[in-house]
């Protein structure tokens, strides 16, 4: 018999010492064990967090104790939901999906750092061992290709699609800028024919393979985001935030458009949080952290809090942020995994 689990217990504490109350969390709409809140927050700390109703609680404990003695609990497993418009066929699970999870990384504005926890993410999901593509969804102002240092046209697949360029570390990508004679040419397009190309970057490159099919968007909520909610079987979206950027509701824009469109929100990253000197003093530079608050507004969980560091900036530009490492996005990818493994 396993020992009682209380609500003081930090959520942490209780999901180590018996994993089998993970889906206890999850079945009862608690995204907490695969969020950053977790590692400090107890269990009524993290109900409260995501809004749980405190009628519930006594029910929660009593699952999370049934769950850690091998007994029956009243939740069954949840499915993760698919974008609408999504052909069933090419729903999550399907036996001939060669992409298993597609998801997009949105936020309302830009200069948030889409792009940067895109391309992190794919970096340390490859590091995992994992099969990674990246589309640029950022029609008129891609900026992945720069980023890994992938140059070079496109050129025909054995199986007649266009083959994605790969970087040294051997992740597919698709930008508009491999279809430009010069990377500096503008893009003059209008929203229909930037709705086509990435219906056309998804369905006519030849991805083969991939564990994830990561989808950077630019900023706002008009026709990129939409058609990728819409056209793209898209399993899930990360939204990216900043401390400042919850006062100008702009985020706010970005999460209902998802909830209306019935998208799936995988969890929140909150990028620039804080600033750290070399002897470790920390600076919240565009303010305090939001993550609790995002965390409730989406019931997702709080997948990492990033740092601003000047190093990566010099890495992106240069084209090499494969070459970047740091703890904590190799926990914002183990805290992705976890979170899409418990949705499916
Ligand atoms: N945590 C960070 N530390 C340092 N520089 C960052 C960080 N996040 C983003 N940047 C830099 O800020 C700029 C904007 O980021 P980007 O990812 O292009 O934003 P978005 O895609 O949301 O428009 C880039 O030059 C990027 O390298
Ligand atoms: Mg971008």
């Amino acid at each position: 018999m396993a020992e009682t689990i209380t609500t003081d217990m930090v959520i942490h504490d209780v999901v180590t010492k018996y994993p089998a109350t993970v889906k206890v969390f999850h079945g009862h709409g608690l995204p907490c064990t695969a969020c950053a809140v977790g590692a400090r927050e107890s269990v009524a700390g993290g109900a409260r967090t995501h809004r749980f109703p405190p009628e519930k609680l006594e029910l929660l404990i009593k699952d999370l104790n049934a769950a850690a003695n091998g007994e029956v609990t009243s939740i069954t497993p949840k499915k993760a939901p698919v974008g609408r418009g999504v052909p069933l066929t090419m729903a999550n699970g399907a036996p001939d999906r060669k992409i298993k999870q597609v998801i997009a990384i949105m936020s309302g504005k830009g200069g948030v750092g889409k792009s940067l926890v895109t391309g992190l993410l794919a970096v340390s999901l490859r590091r995992q061992g994992q099969q990674v593509g990246i589309l640029d969804g950022d029609i008129t102002g891609p900026s992945i290709a720069r980023m890994f240092g992938t140059k070079g046209q496109p050129t025909k697949s054995a199986n007649g699609g266009i083959e994605p360029l790969r970087s040294k570390g051997g992740i597919k990508v698709v930008s508009m800028n491999m279809f430009l004679e010069k990377e500096s040419d503008p893009v003059v397009w209008r929203g229909p024919m930037i709705s086509s190309a990435i219906k056309q970057f998804y369905s006519d490159v030849d991805w083969g393979n991939l564990d994830y099919l990561l989808v950077d968007l630019p900023p706002g909520t008009s026709d990129a985001p939409m058609t990728v909610m819409q056209a793209l079987p898209l399993d899930g979206v990360v939204i990216v935030s900043s401390p400042q950027m919850l006062a100008t509701m702009i985020v706010m824009k970005c999460i209902n458009m998802v909830q209306q469109l019935k998208g799936s929100i995988v969890g929140v990253v909150e990028n620039m949080s804080y600033f750290e000197t070399p002897k470790g003093e920390r600076y919240e530079i565009f303010g305090s952290s939001n993550g609790a608050e995002l965390v409730g507004m989406t019931g997702a969980p709080l997948l990492g809090t990033l740092p601003i560091d000047s190093a990566l900036t010099t890495l992106c530009d240069a084209g090499r942020v494969e070459e970047y490492y740091a703890e904590h996005y190799e926990e914002l990818a183990a805290n992705f995994t976890n979170t899409l493994r418990i949705k499916r």
